[in-house]
């Protein structure tokens, strides 16, 4: 695996792999890698010739008070498991080669940025829309793989390619979870022990809203009831917002349908936790 950290490097490693014919597929993320990241290496591995992985806590999407400064990071073990499952090569540069100084431009999303984490996290979707954009100009990469759990994201970031006309193959890869249903996050290794078990609240609610589908109930409304009726049962868990919204651009329904997203986000003590299902597959 070869590393790269400035954007020349880039560019030429590139090139080098574009002279040679092969597939590229882009695996951007934030790094403090866990089996969710690897599972999109291996789509990417499955659908391009190499694979680059980019690792790059992006300061834009966070805001003043969110987490940036304690945001678990560990190159060398990440460095490690890139290696190890088949990354050709890992770019993980500054914060000044990817913002050098007097750098100011951003990418405005539009309505599918508005609600839900949009609105819990003003500007953050800006900040991600940003380094994927730098990111997909500097790789021009034929694929480009993203985790299913930060849902808007994926569709946010499909709004952007489909905008600008980028001929990107998105590959939106499913949620990795623990045994007890926790859906795998780097900020999980914000959680004590007990914390960490009322987190499964968060996929025991998205089970609850897929066990009323299941029994015929149709009504948002009424679903939504029934996971706040179940996340009471955990009061050490804050609920920011539950959403049950079309996949297309995340718009709310009142009916839902199979392929409703259902969508939720909450505090576990000072840790912000987010988990989505599509409503007819259930937590798999
Ligand atoms: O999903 C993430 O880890 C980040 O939002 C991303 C896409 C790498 C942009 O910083």
């Amino acid at each position: 695996m070869i590393e790269l950290s400035t954007i020349p490097d880039l560019k030429g490693w590139v090139r080098s792999r574009r002279r040679e014919g092969h597939r590229i597929g882009l695996v951007p993320t934030m790094g403090y890698l866990h089996e969710g990241h690897l599972a999109l290496v291996d789509e990417a591995r499955r659908r391009a010739d190499v694979v680059l992985l980019s690792i790059f806590v992006n300061p834009i999407q966070f805001g003043p008070s969110e987490d940036l400064a304690r945001y678990p990071r560990d190159l060398p073990r990440d460095r490690h498991l890139a290696e190890e499952r088949g990354v050709d090569a890992l770019f993980a540069p500054s914060e000044a080669a990817m913002y050098p100084p007097g750098s100011e431009t951003r990418i405005a999303p539009g309505r599918s940025a508005a609600r839900w984490e949009g609105a819990a996290r003003p500007g953050h979707f800006g900040g991600v829309l940003t380094v994927v954009a730098k990111l997909f100009h500097l790789v021009e990469p034929d694929v480009a793989c993203f985790g299913r759990k930060d849902v808007q994201q994926t569709v946010v970031v499909r709004q952007m390619v489909r905008d600008l006309d980028w001929p990107i193959e998105l590959a939106v890869v499913p949620t990795v979870r623990e045994p007890d249903g926790l859906a795998l996050s780097s900020r999980n290794a914000y959680l004590d022990p007990e914390q960490r078990h009322w987190a499964t609240a968060l996929s025991g609610a998205l089970q609850e809203a897929h066990s009323a589908w299941r029994v015929g109930e149709r009504s948002a409304q009424a679903i939504e009831a029934r996971m706040r009726r179940f996340l009471q049962t955990f009061p050490e868990v804050q609920v920011e917002y539950i959403a049950l919204a079309e996949p297309g651009a995340m718009a709310p329904v009142v009916e839902v349908q199979a392929t409703t997203i259902v969508a939720l986000a909450a505090r576990v003590g000072l840790t912000r936790l987010i988990d989505n299902i599509i409503l007819g597959e259930g937590v798999v």
